[in-house]
């Protein structure tokens, strides 16, 4: 028998032009923690559903406990206990949390001995059992809709289970949550590791791996370029081999230059669904050549902010001034017209249009003016170029450039193609909410590097984020967010990393 668990050899699976996995070969061992590492499009997550069954290999070889294998379904795979839980889940929204997990899976009692029926009583039981002893405690009877994302999470981790996975993947599970649920995740994820399973972790924060992970294997263009023993290699090697180049983690920027002011809001209030005030009289300005930052726990408030000054949400009360223009109730796309950029939290949901080509999302906010029509006829030819451009500029990462369709691509580079068409709007204002969720770290330099240069043009930005050292990085002035009012509006220089923290606890006010 040899020491692994898993044996990937000399796997690759080609897309029309590109070879996602390039003659791969991995031993995974029981027990450990194993994180793959790599730029956006590295493959990673391609060769994750190469073992979970949900592509083929065009060549190479799987061994699981020995054993030669071809996994031809994610049924199959379970049957071999291996668990996918995936970056963008597949759960039915109107089932309870008990019914997605035994979903083809249904436990069946007989009544009266003789009809057989799905028993959801002895369900419940057993998922709440099997819930706690892994201490992902959930309500079973609980629909999907009503919970959180981390809840939801918690659902896809526990269905894995369900299945017995001895075998556990998980695509850039942090990558959606707040940073105290990472805590909780990360805890989770060792608590399983010492209950004997094994795991496998992608992620692109380095930090994570250093903190759980016992090995670690950097992809690069599909190809693997080493395996590494966590403890003993430092975060900036890891950051060196996959990146290809010395990544800098603070990004220079000159001090700025405030201008006229670009946006004003004044007394804003925003009401949910059900009626009560998430963003509570905000008042607050931007300048041009001001980055200006939210910084928050997640849910206080700063999205809704956020989506009312784009349109996506209406104020209930108070105002919004776009250059002196009160633009409170005008159109998304009167708003865009005046001058707004906006990249949303959920790309897949409202950033893009999954099913066309990249050149076509990438030109999608301006293909009805000069250059890219005349008359309402347009210029495919005027598209194609920008895109092009656009890809080179952004380094945008697919199989086929301009023809890509939009869903193949990987996540981190989903969420470079929205930035790219948002920023070449040259918008007086640019809303930047989670702009690095899902992207490697060399991309998140070019990103904030990006960012700072449209400050510098004179522009001006509010950047909402989760990630405290993004906006200590990038921001002019943070304003702090809890309950839906601000609880302090101030200068990054003058504020300490632990005083914007003491804000977002409600531990502070002024
Ligand atoms: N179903 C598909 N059809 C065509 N191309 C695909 C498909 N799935 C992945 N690809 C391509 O394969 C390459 C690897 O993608 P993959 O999703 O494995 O990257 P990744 O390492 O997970 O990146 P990220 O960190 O951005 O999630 C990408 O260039 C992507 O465009
Ligand atoms: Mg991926």
């Amino acid at each position: 028998m040899s020491d692994y668990i898993v044996e990937m050899k000399h796997i690759t699976k080609r897309f029309p032009g590109i070879v996602a996995n390039d003659d791969v070969s991995l031993g995974i061992k029981k027990g450990e923690i194993f994180a793959l590492l790599g730029e956006n499009g590295a493959g990673k997550s391609t060769l994750m559903s190469i073992l979970s069954g949900m592509y083929e290999p065009d060549e190479g070889e799987i061994y699981i406990r020995g054993e030669k294998v071809q996994i031809k379904s994610p049924n199959h795979a379970a049957n071999l206990n291996i668990g996918m839980v995936h970056q963008h889940f597949k759960l039915v929204d109107d089932y309870t949390i008990t019914e997605n997990i035994i979903l083809g899976m249904e436990p069946i009692s007989k009544f009266a001995g003789l009809f057989p029926y799905v028993n959801i009583r002895n369900a419940n039981r057993t998922i709440e059992e099997l819930s706690k002893s892994f201490g992902l405690e959930v309500d079973p009877k609980k629909k999907i809709a009503d919970l959180t994302v981390s809840m939801q999470q918690r659902v896809e981790i526990l269905k894995v289970l369900y299945r017995e996975a001895e075998i556990l993947i998980f695509d850039e599970p942090t990558a959606v949550l707040t940073p105290q649920e990472i805590d909780f995740l990360l805890g989770i994820i060792e608590g399983l590791r010492n209950s004997g399973k094994t795991i496998i972790l992608i992620t692109h924060k380095l930090e994570e791996i250093k903190k759980v992970a016992d090995r670690c294997a950097v992809l690069n263009k599909g190809k693997l370029v080493d395996v590494l023993d966590v403890k003993t290699t430092s975060i900036n090697l890891m950051a060196q081999l996959m990146v290809g180049r010395e990544v800098s983690f603070e990004s220079e920027k000159a001090p700025a230059q405030f201008k006229e002011e670009v946006l004003k809001v004044e007394h804003l209030t925003v009401k949910n669904e059900d009626g009560f005030e998430v963003v509570q009289d905000v008042s607050f300005t931007i300048h041009g050549g001001e980055i200006f930052a939210i910084a928050g726990v997640a849910d206080n408030g700063q999205v809704e902010i956020a989506d009312a000054i784009a349109g996506l949400t209406k104020a209930s009360g108070g105002k919004i001034f776009l250059n002196g223009k009160d633009i409170t109730h005008d159109s998304i796309r009167n708003r865009t017209e005046t001058g707004i950029s906006y990249i949303p939290e959920d790309r897949q949901r409202y950033g893009l249009f999954l099913d066309f080509d990249l050149s076509t999302n990438l030109g999608a906010k301006q293909y009805y003016k000069e250059p890219f029509s005349n008359k309402g006829i347009l210029k495919s030819l005027e598209f194609e170029q920008f895109g092009s451009r656009l890809i080179d500029k952004y380094d945008i990462r697919s199989g086929q450039g301009i023809h890509t369709q939009v869903r193949s691509m990987s996540g981190g580079n989903q969420q470079k193609a929205i930035i790219a068409r948002e920023i070449e709007l040259q918008s007086p204002l640019m809303i930047f909410v989670q702009p690095t969720r899902g992207v490697d770290i060399g991309a998140i330099e070019n990103i904030h590097n990006m960012i700072i240069q449209q400050r510098d043009q004179g522009k001006a930005i509010l950047l909402v984020s989760l990630e405290l050292d993004e906006i200590m990085n990038v921001a002019d002035t943070i304003g702090v967010i809890y309950n839906g009012r601000l609880q302090k509006v101030a200068s990054s220089e003058s504020l300490t990393t632990n005083e914007v923290g003491e804000y977002m606890m409600g531990a502070r006010h002024e």
